[in-house]
């Protein structure tokens, strides 16, 4: 199975740091979308979306890479990092993938640094996260992923 994972990574590069442990162990391709706008997955037969939240969403570089890429046949998973980890973030992703034919593996979502709004003030929450234990949990979604 060729592997890619799509992620956008800006606030405090918390779901970069979960999806490069992920490559350091496993054999899959990052595509980091703010740095590169040209990529191609027809060679993949597997696609992660990664993303940090914003207003309860994946960020939208993500949604519309998965109204991109998202083609029948082609399995998919999400992983993502947000302030709040207390409900189904990916859920409308999972229902694009659904009507585009993608069978969804499975969803990681961790909490992680978030000092947005009224959380700078106390120089945010999570803020030793994503942690040793953060990527573990990541590490073992993935393995069990059996890609
Ligand atoms: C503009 C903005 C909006 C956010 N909205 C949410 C939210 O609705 N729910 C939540 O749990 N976290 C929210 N967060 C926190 C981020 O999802 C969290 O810090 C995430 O780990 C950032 O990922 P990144 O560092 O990979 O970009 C928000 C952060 C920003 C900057």
């Amino acid at each position: 199975m060729r592997t890619a994972i799509i992620f956008e990574s800006y606030h405090h590069h918390n779901t970069e740091k979960i999806v490069k442990a992920i490559a350091a162990a496993f054999p899959v391709t990052l595509i980091n979308i703010r740095e590169q706008t040209d990529y191609n997955v027809k060679d993949f037969d597997c696609i992660g979306y990664a993303s940090g939240i914003a207003y309860n969403k994946y960020y939208e570089g993500v949604v519309k890479a998965a109204e991109k890429t998202m083609e029948e046949g082609k399995k998919v998973f999400f992983i993502h990092t947000c302030g709040k980890n207390d409900r189904d973030f990916a859920a409308k992703l999972k229902d694009l993938a659904q009507q585009r034919g993608c069978p969804v593996l499975g969803t990681f979502g961790c909490n992680a640094w978030d000092s947005y709004g009224p959380f700078k003030l106390i120089g945010g929450i999570n803020k030793t996260h994503p942690d040793e234990k953060d990527i573990q949990g990541s590490l073992d979604f993935y393995r069990k992923l059996n890609l």
